[in-house]
Formats: structure tokens, sequence, C-alpha cells
């Protein structure tokens, strides 16, 4: 009993030695980088936020960074929820090995996307939502060709959509949601040339025709909803599609639904608010729907029976021209 007390106690010892002394000899930091950091710290006026920032301890031991495990380098900047008045600032262009950018919740940072991140070609994962960020969605943004992420949603963004977007080859999901995005979604965005990125450019002012090229792409999730679009949008779906989400709510679309092919994968669909015609097609009643509304169009005819087609409440269908059959009124 002794004997293990005392190795023990030499142990904590040891221990307690060890982590005195670390500091000092394993400091990780790149001096470039952490000199970036305090220009960044500074340029922010010093926020609450980045108070773990102090100069005297390892840059990659501080709060809202990270380091590359071999180079060392920061690979990571992410600014969440806090008071972050003014603006992204020019420095955070000179950290070079940035994979990931996140400035998020933070409504009191203002001003453009900074020009300087066009220099973070490393960079994979980049996110500025939930900001007062305005300005355009910048061009070069399409010459981060390693981007797999970028989430520039709930911002003030305005101007419209530049299509070298589609150049960005490993994009896996794009968000440009709730801004105050107009003229048209770009011919382009038809022709991602290596990955099908996830699509969400809901809560805009985009406007004209979805351009046919999209019926190409096979989206995952295309969230179109809350815009000024108008014409034909029924090429978005079809029978060999393997999306499972397509929000097109609140446009003004105008096609034939009778004629639509659905494929089996999917399981939202959102068409409330639009102009569509016909009726609800048969094959509907195949699919397996977690999610359906077709409410506020110009629907006729009986809603088929079978599927899931009746598990949804009477306002997944109400407000049309002369929908019936359950779960509304019985057809006369
Ligand atoms: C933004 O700034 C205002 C005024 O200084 C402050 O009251 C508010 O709490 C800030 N917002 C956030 C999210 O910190
Ligand atoms: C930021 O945006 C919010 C909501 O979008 C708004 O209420 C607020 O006034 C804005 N703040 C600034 C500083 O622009
Ligand atoms: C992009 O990613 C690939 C694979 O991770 C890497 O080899 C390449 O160097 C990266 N490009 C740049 C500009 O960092
Ligand atoms: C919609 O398409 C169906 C099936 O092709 C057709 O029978 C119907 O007349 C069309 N409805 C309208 C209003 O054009
Ligand atoms: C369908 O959309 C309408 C219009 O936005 C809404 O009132 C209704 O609650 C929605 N129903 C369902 C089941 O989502």
């Amino acid at each position: 009993m002794k004997a293990l007390l005392s190795s023990s106690s030499l142990f904590l010892l040891l221990l307690i030695f060890t982590t005195l002394l670390s500091p000092s000899l394993s400091v990780r930091c790149n001096p470039n980088d952490k000199k970036v950091l305090l220009k960044i710290k500074q340029a922010l006026n010093n926020p609450y936020i980045l108070s773990s920032w102090n100069p005297d301890n390892d840059c990659c031991k501080w709060y809202c960074v990270t380091c590359d495990s071999t180079t060392n380098r920061i690979n990571s900047l992410t600014i969440f929820a806090g008071d972050l008045p003014g603006q992204i600032p020019a420095a955070v262009g000179d950290l070079p090995y940035l994979e990931n950018l996140e400035f998020h919740k933070l409504t009191n940072l203002t001003g453009p996307i900074q020009p300087s991140i066009a220099k973070l070609k490393k960079l994979k994962f980049l996110r500025i939502s939930w900001t007062n960020i305005s300005g355009s969605v910048p061009d070069f943004l399409s010459q981060l060709s390693n981007l797999t992420f970028l989430d520039l949603a709930f911002n003030s963004l305005s101007g419209s959509i530049p299509s070298s977007l589609s150049k960005l080859q490993n994009l896996g999901a794009l968000h440009l949601d709730r801004n105050k995005l107009t003229g048209p979604i770009p011919d382009s965005f038809g022709k991602f040339k290596g990955e099908v990125p996830e699509l969400y450019l809901s809560h805009n002012q985009l406007s004209g025709k979805v351009p046919d090229s999209l019926g190409n792409m096979d989206f995952n999730v295309i969230d179109l909803s809350r815009n000024n679009l108008e014409g034909d949008a029924s090429f978005l779906f079809g029978s060999k599609k393997t999306g499972y989400k397509v929000d097109l709510s609140r446009n003004k679309l105008e096609f034939n639904l009778s004629k639509v092919e659905f494929s089996t994968s999917l399981t939202s669909l959102d068409l409330n608010h639009n102009k569509l015609f016909g009726s609800i097609p048969e094959k509907m009643t195949s699919l397996s729907l977690q999610f359906l509304n077709v409410s506020y169009n110009r629907l006729c005819g009986q809603i088929p029976v079978g599927g899931k087609l009746q598990s949804f409440d009477y306002s997944t269908y109400f407000h049309n021209r002369c929908l019936c059959g359950a779960p509304l009124d019985s057809c006369k």
C-alpha cells in the first residue's frame, strides 16, 4: 500500500512537472500565423470572443482556431455567435494554410465578403452566414477550386449569382438562401462539372425561368422556394432522378402536374403557392413521401387514393381550383 502510494505520487509529481514545462518546450504556433491572428484580433477591436488570443501563449491552443497536426499552421478559423462589430479583416487572407473559414451568427458583422479571401487557395469549407455582410457574391469564389462547402446564407447579399460558381468541381453544397439576390439562376448551374451540389437558393428575389439545363443535373436537394421564378420547371423531375428533396414553393411556376414523373427516391416535395395546373398523377401513390404540399395552385380532379397521399391533412391540398377526395371533401 505504501509502495503503491509513493509510486503514484511520484507519477503525479512527474505529471505536474511535465505539464508545467511543456508550454515552453513545445510551442507549435507558427510566428507568422500568430502575427496575422493578432492583427485580426486588433482589426476587430479585441472582442471578448477572442480573449484567449494572448500573445504569451501558443496560438495553436487559442480558441476559434486549430493548427494542422503536421505543419502546425493555422488551418481553421471559426468565429461563432459573438458580438463582432465591424468588417471581416483583410488579414484573414494572410493565413495561407486555412482550409476552414467560418463566421457564423454574428449579426453585427457588416461590409462585403473580404476580397483577400481569394488568396486562400486551400479553402475547403467557407461559411459566412447569419451575419449582416452585404454587397455581391464575388466572382473570385470560383477560383477556390478545393471548396467542398460554400454557405453564404442568411446575410444581406445582393446582385446576381455569378455563373462561374459552377466551376467548383468539388462543391457538395451551395447555400445562397436568405439574401437579397436578384436576376436569374445561371444557366451554368446545369453544368456543374464534378460533384452535383445540394442547391439552396430560397428566400431571394430570383426571377425569370428556371434554366432548362438544370434538368440535366441530379440534385440530392434543390430548394428554390420563395423567389419570383416563373414558367415550366417540370424538367427538374423524372423517374431516373435520385434526389430526395425538392422545394419550389412560393414562386410563379406554371406547368401541368399530370405529366410529371416523380422518382421513387423523392421523400419531400413542396410546390405550394404556384400556378400548377392539371391533376395529381396516379403514380404519386407509389412514392414514400414524408412531406407533401401542393396547396395554393390550380389543380383539379380527384386526389388519387393510396400510398401516402391520404396520410397528409387537408392543408397539403387546399386552395386549389377543384381538387377533391380525401383528405378534402369528396368529389361531386
Ligand atoms: C450588436 O451590437 C449591439 C449594439 O452594440 C448590441 O446591443 C448587440 O448585443 C450586438 N449583437 C450581438 C449578437 O452581439
Ligand atoms: C443585422 O441584421 C438584423 C436582422 O437581419 C437587423 O435586425 C439588424 O439591425 C442588423 N444590424 C446591423 C448592424 O445592420
Ligand atoms: C486541393 O486538394 C488536393 C487534395 O486534397 C490537394 O492535393 C491540393 O494541393 C489542393 N489544392 C490547393 C490549391 O491547395
Ligand atoms: C395536363 O396533362 C394531361 C395529361 O397529358 C392532359 O390530359 C390534360 O389535358 C392537361 N391539362 C391541361 C389543363 O392542359
Ligand atoms: C402547406 O402550405 C400552406 C401554404 O403555405 C400552409 O398553409 C399549410 O399549412 C401547408 N401544409 C402542410 C401540411 O405543410
